[in-house]
């Protein structure tokens, strides 16, 4: 466990799944946490509730992203909750994925739709909360192990690609303000965006692929961001953390069969 008190956070996404399970562990850390949502409110009231039953603390900020003003309806939220306080953690974790996003399937609309709130979305809510923020800070961006395995999903797949190529520069031109920006990248977790899991037949065949034997919970996935969020991770920047249980190593039995 790590000490964040005295510090904030904002988490998007954090109504449910990995967002959640961020929320809940900065706050057990001692942030203050900004529960971002965009349209699960009674979600995003839980998770402020179980922070809260837990000795944390947290408020809700609605915003749906992707849309005309996404970024002013959230810092409106966002600062209210905030009152006066700077920034001292940013995580960007919100985002979709289009199942019919396939190179016979995609469509203009739903490619706009993917790119606004899985890259642009978070490229504005940075610039905007720069100012707000404490040098010293940190932002650590959610991407996904799709940048270098290959999935049908090609749109989604390229929306996380630039979000690594965000994370990278960014870490470059914010290391003046001793702010570090790092990324990590799940494996395959248990959340409502993978519904598919659910199959025990899905779930034992990608427990077949990962060498510690079994898909990830959101806490998995927490507890390394809750990392990068530390004191500890003081002299890491522009780093990727792959936290996927081993996922694809190799052939479980060698090459031979
Ligand atoms: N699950 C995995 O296996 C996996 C693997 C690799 C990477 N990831 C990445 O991990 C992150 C979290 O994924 P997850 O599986 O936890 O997803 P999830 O269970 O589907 O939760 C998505 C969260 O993002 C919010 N959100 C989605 N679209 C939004 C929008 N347009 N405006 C505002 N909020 C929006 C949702 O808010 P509402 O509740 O209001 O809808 C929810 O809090 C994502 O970046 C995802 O790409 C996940």
């Amino acid at each position: 466990m790590t000490d964040l008190t005295g510090k904030t956070a904002l988490v998007t996404g954090a109504s449910r799944g990995i967002g959640r399970s961020i929320a809940e562990r900065l706050a057990a850390d001692g942030a203050l946490v900004a529960v971002h949502y965009g349209t699960n409110e009674a979600a995003a009231n839980d998770t402020v509730a179980t922070i809260q039953k837990s000795g944390g603390n947290a408020f809700a900020v609605r915003a749906e992203l992707g849309v005309d003003d996404d970024v002013d309806t959230l810092f409106a939220g966002l600062e209210e909750g905030l009152d006066g306080r700077p920034l001292d953690i940013l995580v960007n974790n919100a985002a979709i994925i289009d199942y019919d996003g396939t190179i016979d399937k995609i469509t203009r609309a739903a490619y706009d739709r993917q790119f606004a709130i899985n890259v642009r979305a978070p490229l504005f809510i940075t610039q905007r909360a720069l100012p707000l923020m404490r040098d010293g800070g940190r932002i650590i961006n959610v991407s996904s192990g799709v940048t270098w395995f290959a999935t049908p999903e090609i749109a989604y797949g390229m929306t996380k690609g630039a979000l690594n190529v965000f994370s990278r520069s960014l870490a470059q031109s914010l290391g003046a303000r001793g702010i570090t920006v790092n990324t990590v990248s799940p494996g395959i977790t248990e959340t409502d965006m993978n519904g598919w899991l659910n199959d025990p037949q899905a779930a034992q065949h990608v427990a077949g692929m990962i060498a510690l034997g079994r898909h990830g919970q959101p806490a998995d996935v927490g507890d390394a961001v809750a990392f990068f969020a530390s004191e500890d991770a003081r002299w890491i920047t522009g780093q990727t953390l792959e936290v996927n249980g081993g996922l694809l190593l190799g052939p479980p039995t060698g090459y031979a069969g």
